[in-house]
């Protein structure tokens, strides 16, 4: 086991935290397929207590998962933990992952409880969830700014309990490498028991150290890491899988350790949860940012042809990059349509999904010759998000855009299926399309983000959109997709609309006072 690096994945716990990442149950199923296929050992589906709807999510990805291990996470209360162990009891593999803050700023600030009963309570969840599985990890939350002598204490007495997994948190991403990488040090010498359970890190990226942090506990004995994939997550984000799997991997000639994730599966996962989440992927991002294995100057070109490593420590393909190739056309039938879905883990449930998801196909493919793997990721998104909630639906559009004159747009929207009509002018035929639409709605909502990307190259490129609105401290993220950016702007406009409208009751795990 001392050779084998564990990857627990948290996309769909910690990455979903992120203002505007919430995902649908589908979607989270979906992730958490390609997850499995990517042969992640532990998937942490999300936090149960949150909502029903949340709970719904994790049942469903327990259901659906079979090679990875499934987990939910859970406060360090009754109702928490419960509530996780019955979401993962359809998992083949089911994990109840507690925690509780041990830094003295989160005691007496946010659970206003003394060290004593934080220790007496962390050994309370572990034993009860311990009636529910044999499966069961402890975080001390904020370990990062916890005092050593504490920890100690706490993670003896967890394991003790019955913790196999103790995973410790740099939550506020405030450690430095060599300091996280000697608090694991510490923690394995110091700790009597520390054999019986394997060291788990998770780290967050506010200072842009996460992955250094990570891998400097891993070179320290921690035999787990927690990460999400783009390194989403709260705030700055979490440690990045994508980076600490190659890094380990390439680095072999330093780690004594290796996960068991077919790498080839990376790019795959990265541009189905960006295309999801609404989240784009910064051309210079490592491993999968579009530029990461580009060649731009004479001098590197002319290196690589001559001898690939002169320049290249990883090669493409091994992390999942093929140059877009085409798979299906104007005339690709249905079971083409349906076969090459499968193949890349998208099955519909009804016979109907399938037929509206191949009309959909059939319009794309007559405004656009090649279709890819891509353009069919953002169509099935596009779907999910027209069966969503449809309370604003996108009619028609036109916008009058000319050099000298001010665009103009018209739009039909329905609203509750009746159909309004609304027009404005604005700065642009974005701007425009924006304002015709709230002449209709009145949303209220703040525009913080809107950005444009394409999915594959060329100019016939579907080009995705993501808007981000704010209204009453709620963020939302929309996001459309078409070969017409401004029509796929309004697309995304009216989708983070729907979402706005819909009142979501959630619990953030990591605030307030559950005890
Ligand atoms: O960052 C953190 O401390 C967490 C815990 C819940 C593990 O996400
Ligand atoms: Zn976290």
């Amino acid at each position: 086991m001392n050779d084998r690096l564990i990857i627990f994945d948290t996309t769909l716990r910690d990455g979903e935290q992120s203002p505007g990442a919430s995902m649908t149950k589908d979607e989270k199923v979906r992730i958490a397929k390609q997850l499995e296929r990517m042969r992640v050992d532990i998937i942490e589906a999300g936090f149960p207590a949150a909502s029903n709807g949340d709970f719904d999510a994790v049942q469903a990805v327990a259901r659906e998962v079979k090679d990875s291990t499934v987990c939910g996470l859970a406060r360090a209360v009754e109702r928490d933990i419960d509530r996780a162990a019955e979401a993962i009891k359809p998992a083949a593999r089911g994990r109840i992952h507690t925690f509780i803050a041990t830094s003295p700023i989160h005691m007496q600030n946010k659970l206003r409880m003394t060290p004593e009963q934080v220790l007496e309570r962390a050994v309370w969840a572990v034993k009860r969830a311990r009636q529910y599985t044999d499966d069961v990890e402890f975080s001390p939350e904020d370990a990062g700014r916890s005092e050593a002598d504490f920890l100690c204490r706490v993670l003896e007495a967890v394991i003790a309990a019955g913790a196999g997994t103790v995973n410790i948190p740099d939550t506020v991403g405030y450690n430095l490498p060599h300091q996280f990488g000697g608090l694991i040090k510490t923690l394995r010498e110091r700790i009597p028991n520390s054999n019986k359970a394997i060291f788990s890190v998770h780290c967050h990226n506010d200072l842009g150290l996460a992955v250094a942090n990570s891998l400097s506990a891993v070179l320290n004995g921690a035999r787990q890491v927690e990460c999400t994939i783009n390194g989403l997550g709260e705030r700055a984000g979490n440690a990045a899988l994508e980076e600490i799997v190659m890094t380990v991997r390439t680095r072999r000639d330093l780690f004594t350790c290796d996960t068991r994730i077919d790498t080839t599966q990376i790019v795959p996962a990265s541009r189905l949860v960006s295309n999801i989440t609404g989240f784009p992927v910064q051309p210079n991002k490592a491993i999968v940012g579009a530029n990461a294995f580009a060649h731009e100057s004479g001098i590197h070109q002319d290196g690589v042809i001559k001898k690939r490593e002169t320049y290249e420590i990883m090669r493409a393909e091994d992390v999942g990059w093929t140059a877009n190739r085409m798979v299906l056309g104007k005339h690709s039938g249905r079971n083409a349509f349906k076969q090459r879905l499968k193949e890349i883990g998208i099955e519909f449930k009804t016979e109907q999904e399938l037929n509206s998801a191949f009309e959909r196909f059939k319009d794309l493919a007559d405004k656009k010759h090649e279709i890819f793997d891509e353009d069919l990721q953002a169509l099935v998104t596009e779907e999910n998000i027209e069966q969503e909630n449809e309370h604003y639906r996108l009619v028609s559009l036109k916008v009058c855009s000319q050099t000298g004159e001010t665009p103009f747009a018209n739009v039909t929207v329905a609203v509750n299926g009746s159909e309004k009509q609304g027009s404005a002018p604005g700065g642009g035929p974005v701007d425009a399309s924006f304002r015709a639409i709230d002449s209709i709605v009145g949303s209220g909502g703040q525009l913080l983000l809107y950005s444009v990307s394409n999915i594959t190259t060329g100019t016939d490129s579907q080009g995705e959109v993501t808007v981000r609105l704010e209204k009453g401290g709620r963020i939302v993220n929309g996001h459309g997709a078409d070969t017409d950016i401004v029509i796929a702007s309004a697309k995304a406009y009216v989708n983070a609309l729907n979402k706005l409208v819909v009142p979501v009751e959630r619990t953030h795990p990591q605030v307030g006072t559950p005890i």
